[in-house]
């Protein structure tokens, strides 16, 4: 058996993947880039050709548990020899043990949980959950650089997209300045600012959304737009809001979710309980699974309200009983802490030596690193980031990169949890001998 899987799908030519590739619709983040994965190992990908990279983005930030492990692997194989495909209606014993196991550790009383296979599907259900209970009323709230995905009710809710060619379709949704201690929109120093830009969100609800809002749908440290980590107090500020105004606390912990900030949940970490949870991308384990958690007193949804097809797709499943069971035994939110505070400390090693690294964020494994041209004036070093990238991968090392707004200058170390001490080291040198590169 190979990896070429000339077993299973017979046999091909070259000319028959670049044919696949050339009829591929696109639409993907880096569908231009005809590479081919051809096996990856837990913190690790390799190329057909045998090129072998460390891969610091764990695939869109989703395998927290590393690539193709051995006991989700076991689990699916075994699972998918009695059931593939079940419609939503029936039960199956790794469905039912989930939901107890996920109801069981989601923070505060988020007891009720549903599932899809898309986190920008379980944003809309969450989306739905919320309209549902604040009936009436018409606009969310969501922050300047939030992301929750690319559905259409998704997309709105998210930072304004670059040449959005779907926006005469848009819900509605009122963005707010979030906090950004970085680069303050207000212009304030955090140690004394009083939550300025809050006090700017009390005003903005006053003044600008027509009738009573939905409620606010915020990543609680936002990944995609910047790698933005809310100073200390901001997100009880943000729960503070949302019950002066009666409105409902969403939070979509796609990346945040199982470990990768050194707790199970950001909710947990920041200790903030929203109304609504979306989550997804880790607990799959590599499997697509993803969907919502909400509290208990809410009203839910109704019967065909957010049902697909596949949404309960056993291997999923399987894979999402196995993931929650190896986050929790080999203790791996503990490990992102762990080794995410000595990425960090290095970082900060290293920055006091290049002037390129302008700020440095957390925590755990969720680590962004601003680059600038000047630390003073905070030009953001765009094309330096994309340099840093390809420098990295030439290297055989893939970081993530934030290509939020008209920035793009963060560089991102998001690997999977399990990475070992010998890859962060190698992860280290490289970005020590880029940025040097890039400084000279
Ligand atoms: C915070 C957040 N929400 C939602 C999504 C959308 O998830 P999906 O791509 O699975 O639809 C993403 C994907 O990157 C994400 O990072």
């Amino acid at each position: 058996m190979g990896q070429d899987m000339r077993e299973f799908f017979g046999d091909y030519s070259e000319e028959d993947l670049l044919a696949g590739h050339e009829a591929f619709a696109g639409g993907g983040v880096s569908a231009t880039v005809p590479v081919i994965l051809a096996s990856q190992q837990a913190s690790t990908f390799t190329y057909l050709d045998g090129r072998e990279v460390i891969d610091c983005t764990a695939q869109n930030w989703s395998l927290a548990i590393g690539a193709c492990h051995p006991k989700v692997i076991a689990a699916v194989s075994e699972q998918i020899k009695y059931l593939t495909h079940v419609r939503t209606g029936f039960g199956t014993v790794a469905k039912l043990l989930l939901s107890k196991r996920l109801t069981d550790i989601a923070p505060g009383n988020l007891k009720k949980v549903s599932y899809c296979l898309h986190g920008s599907v379980a944003n809309e259900g969450a989306m739905k959950l919320a309209v549902l209970n604040k009936p009436g009323r018409k606009f969310f709230l969501a922050p300047w650089l939030g992301y929750s995905g690319r559905t259409l009710a998704t997309m709105a809710i998210t930072y304004p997209h670059p040449n959005n060619r779907f926006l005469h379709f848009m819900g509605n949704v009122v963005r707010f300045p979030h906090a950004y201690c970085y680069r303050c929109y207000f212009d304030r120093n955090p140690k004394d600012c009083g939550f300025e830009c809050v006090s700017f969100l009390r005003e903005l609800i006053e003044h600008s959304v027509d009738g009573e809002p939905i409620g606010i749908f915020m990543e609680p440290l936002q990944g995609s737009g910047g790698m933005i980590e809310y100073p200390e107090g901001y997100l009880r500020e943000i729960r503070k809001v949302c019950d002066d105004y009666d409105m409902l606390l969403i939070f979509d912990e796609i990346q945040t979710g199982f470990g990768r900030l050194g707790a199970m949940f950001a909710s947990d970490l920041y200790g903030v309980v929203p109304d609504i949870m979306s989550y997804g991308k880790a607990i799959g384990g590599g499997f697509p699974l993803a969907g919502t958690l909400h509290r208990d007193t809410l009203e839910g949804y109704g019967p065909g309200d957010h049902s697909f097809t596949f949404a309960h797709f056993p291997p999923s499943m399987a894979a999402g009983v196995v993931t929650l069971q190896i986050l929790q035994e080999e203790q791996l939110p503990q490990r992102a802490a762990r080794i995410g505070r000595y990425i960090t400390q290095r970082l900060h090693e290293m920055q006091d030596k290049y002037d390129l690294i302008g700020d440095i964020r957390g925590p755990g494994l969720m680590i962004g690193i601003e680059l600038v041209r000047d630390r003073k004036t905070k030009e953001p070093a765009i094309e330096e980031t994309d340099r840093f990238l390809d420098e990295g991968l030439k290297r055989g090392v893939l970081f993530g990169h934030s290509r939020y707004m008209s920035m793009g200058n963060v560089v991102k170390i998001k690997p999977p949890l399990v990475i070992t001490e010998a890859q962060v080291e190698r992860v280290l040198e490289v970005f020590e001998e880029v940025t040097a590169l890039l400084s000279a």
